[in-house]
């Protein structure tokens, strides 16, 4: 076992115990215990490394699968030490069931804190309310922040550099404080232990149907929808609709939730959406290798307000953050077979424009967009070759993809 995380476990447990092992006054003990023996500045992470695959005396290892690994560096039967590795990170927005304290020994992060507003439970594994932002800091090397259990500390972290490293001193488990829900914004939370085996089932048993291009999978999709429960329907549909939307029945099928489950429906069309959205930018994450870039996926990943964007932009690479993010937009644009492409925008060849002429006219497009200088309503001289209703076509589809929170 590391000296270093044996003295800090030794001496959190000295403090805890000196307040009777109260559960409120953890995430403070465990904060204060990291501030002060600062990781950070005192381990050398490759000595921990080295050290951790080197010698047989750690403590014991769990088989979780969070983190790129998890180390467990110090274990006592009230509350443990892990170092978590994170390669390609996002976290998902979540609480927990249990508290304590992180502090980011390597990298820095994004970190936003959330809300779930007028929640109400479908089920004990299903919820629905209001996800909204509270806060969004970026978080550097050194800097330490407690963790509640339950409802009251929702957040997520995005992690900048590979790896990124964070210490965790925490309780096993909160009793009580459960489940440990995802938000699906803005609308769901859901039980992610929660395992329904028969959905599950379902599930890939449809995605069997849509690779072999099953002709009734659509019909298929409907009747159980006429059967299923509003949670499973949930499930169902979150699985589908990426292959429902491509067949072109997406719309129909969903008039089918939403007439059985009336009011309730509502809040699932934006969370589903917002699924598809997000499971886009990620997919692109993969293929997309400048840090820049990469960084600003991130933001589009994970932040919903302008200034929290362009905050964040001006803070990493200074200057002017608007000018930044127009030169990505432009290093961004990709024409492929299906069209030109800006992220998730696909934007339309316009008749009587050469092709080589379109990336230009874009981008045009987007800075005035972005730039907020629409408020007129007129189109600027520097886009009237574009014509009204191609302008207002290119409008709307900017205003559909990620693009929009940039948008004034
Ligand atoms: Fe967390």
């Amino acid at each position: 076992m590391d000296p270093f995380f044996k003295n800090l476990g030794e001496s959190v447990y000295k403090q805890w115990k000196k307040r009777n092992f109260d559960l409120t006054l953890f995430p403070e003990i465990a904060r204060d215990a990291l501030e002060k023996s600062k990781p950070s500045s005192n381990i050398d992470l490759q000595d921990l490394i080295h050290g951790f695959l080197l010698h047989d005396e750690q403590p014991f290892q769990s088989s979780s699968g969070f983190g790129q690994p998890e180390l467990i560096l110090y274990d006592n039967p009230k509350f443990y030490i892990q170092a978590l590795f994170w390669l390609d990170g996002t976290t998902d927005i979540h609480q927990h069931e249990f508290s304590g304290a992180f502090h980011v020994m390597a990298g820095s992060s994004i970190h936003a804190t959330y809300d779930f507003e007028k929640a109400r439970s479908i089920t004990a594994h299903f919820r629905l309310g209001d996800l909204k932002l509270k806060h969004v800091s970026q978080l550097e090397t050194g800097s330490t922040v407690s963790i509640t259990s339950g409802r009251n500390c929702i957040h997520s972290l995005f992690h900048l550099e590979t790896p990124s490293v964070t210490i965790v001193v925490r309780t096993h488990a909160d009793p009580g404080t459960g489940p440990q829900f995802t938000y699906l914004p803005p609308h769901v939370a859901i039980d992610p232990v929660q395992q329904d085996g028969l959905t599950t089932r379902r599930k890939q048993l449809l995605d069997v149907l849509e690779q072999t291009e099953a002709p009734d999978y659509s019909d298929l999709v409907v009747e159980m929808l006429g059967e299923l429960d509003f949670e499973r329907g949930f499930f169902i549909l979150q699985n589908c609709i990426g292959h429902l939307r491509d067949l072109g029945t997406w719309e129909q099928v969903w008039n089918v939730f939403a007439r059985k489950h009336g009011r309730l429906a509502a809040p699932v069309k934006s969370t589903l959406e917002e699924i598809i959205r997000r499971d886009a930018l990620t997919a692109m994450r993969i293929t997309i290798e400048d840090v820049e870039h990469r960084f600003f996926l991130a933001l589009l990943l994970n932040l919903e307000r302008r200034e929290d964007i362009v905050r964040l932009v001006g803070k990493q690479y200074g200057g002017d953050a608007l000018a930044t993010i127009l030169s990505w937009a432009e290093e961004l644009i990709q024409i492929t077979d299906s069209g030109l492409w800006m992220l998730d925008a696909k934007l339309p060849w316009i008749t009587g424009l050469e092709e080589e002429d379109h990336p230009l006219i874009f981008l045009k497009a987007l800075r005035y967009l972005i730039k907020g200088e629409s408020s007129s309503g007129k189109i600027p001289t520097e886009l009237k070759s574009l014509g009204a209703r191609n302008f207002a076509q290119i409008k709307e589809i900017f205003f559909r993809s990620s693009w929009r929170v940039l948008i004034r």
